[in-house]
């Protein structure tokens, strides 16, 4: 389950970006196709500020000290981090 509301975390950042939790796709701007979103489950603010909680909290890890904002830095394009290796 929280491995699940992580994807849908990130799913929600990739989609929508860190302050746009609404407004125009920035889809073209990674070069990426449109995400799906269920009709029945449609993107809303408050799942992105879900998702964006869940992206840094360090909960996730056994020991406590690690987040996918650890690895996926925001400011790189979520691709890059401090580390060397994965
Ligand atoms: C310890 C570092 C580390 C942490 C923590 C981490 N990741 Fe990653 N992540 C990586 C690395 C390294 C890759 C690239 C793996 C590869 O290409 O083989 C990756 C790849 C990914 C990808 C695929 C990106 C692509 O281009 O296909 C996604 C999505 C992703 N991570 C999401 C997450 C989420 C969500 C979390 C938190 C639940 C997380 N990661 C935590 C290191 C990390």
């Amino acid at each position: 389950m929280k491995a699940k509301l992580a994807a849908i975390g990130i799913a929600a950042l990739l989609v929508a970006g860190p302050a746009a939790a609404e407004g125009p796709s920035r889809d073209h701007l990674l070069g990426l196709p449109p995400v799906p979103v269920p009709a029945d489950n449609p993107m809303t603010p408050a799942k992105v500020e879900l998702g964006e909680k869940l992206f840094s909290d360090t909960r996730f890890s056994s020991t406590r000290e690690v987040s996918c904002a650890t690895c996926h830095e925001a400011g790189k394009a979520f691709t890059d981090s401090p580390r060397r290796v994965s």
